[in-house]
């Protein structure tokens, strides 16, 4: 993996007039999510989720709100955001396909199964589809592998994936 630098301090960040995290969803938080940790930082990755599952992703503009309902730095934050491969910085497809290249996975077929998927979508692994619809990702083990090779797409989990019955 090749480090790369950002430059975070002097970065536009593109802006709407309406606040991603707004008050609906600030109320809804303080009242189900927060009280349930013991600092407003704690609660981090729970704020995130919501934001992320009523947006589809976390833009700038939304981490900085998140990041100032939390009483944290927005660089706090991005990097907490950035560890963790569920959340995303850039727009995602409405399905996401997440397939598995671990070994099992990969002993039973994946790579074949990648380029039909590939083919398929005309796109690339971290590639939307043209029409928004699909996203490509690969990821490890998701914990099937009696049943490999084996894909999420979304939260649902496809097993015994073959070329044949991959298009189903
Ligand atoms: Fe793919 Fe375990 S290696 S599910």
């Amino acid at each position: 993996m090749a480090w790369i630098t950002k430059n975070s301090a002097t970065m536009p960040v593109e802006r709407r007039d309406a606040p991603y995290l707004d008050a609906q969803l600030a109320a809804r938080l303080e009242a189900d999510v927060m009280s349930c940790y013991p600092t407003r930082q704690a609660a981090a990755l729970p704020v995130l989720h919501a934001l992320q599952k009523q947006h589809g992703w976390l833009c700038h503009q939304a981490i900085e709100e998140a990041a100032a309902f939390l009483q944290q730095s927005p660089a706090q934050l991005l990097d907490t955001v950035s560890f963790y491969e569920e959340f995303w910085l850039e727009p995602k497809g409405r399905y996401v396909v997440w397939l598995c290249q671990s070994l099992t996975c990969e002993l039973m077929g994946q790579r074949l199964l990648l380029d039909r998927i590939k083919l398929k979508l005309g796109a690339e692994v971290g590639q939307m589809t043209e029409d928004g619809k699909f996203t490509l990702m690969t990821v490890e083990c998701l914990g099937a592998c009696g049943t490999a090779p084996c894909a999420l797409v979304n939260e649902q989990l496809h097993e015994n994936l073959t070329v044949d019955n991959l298009d189903q």
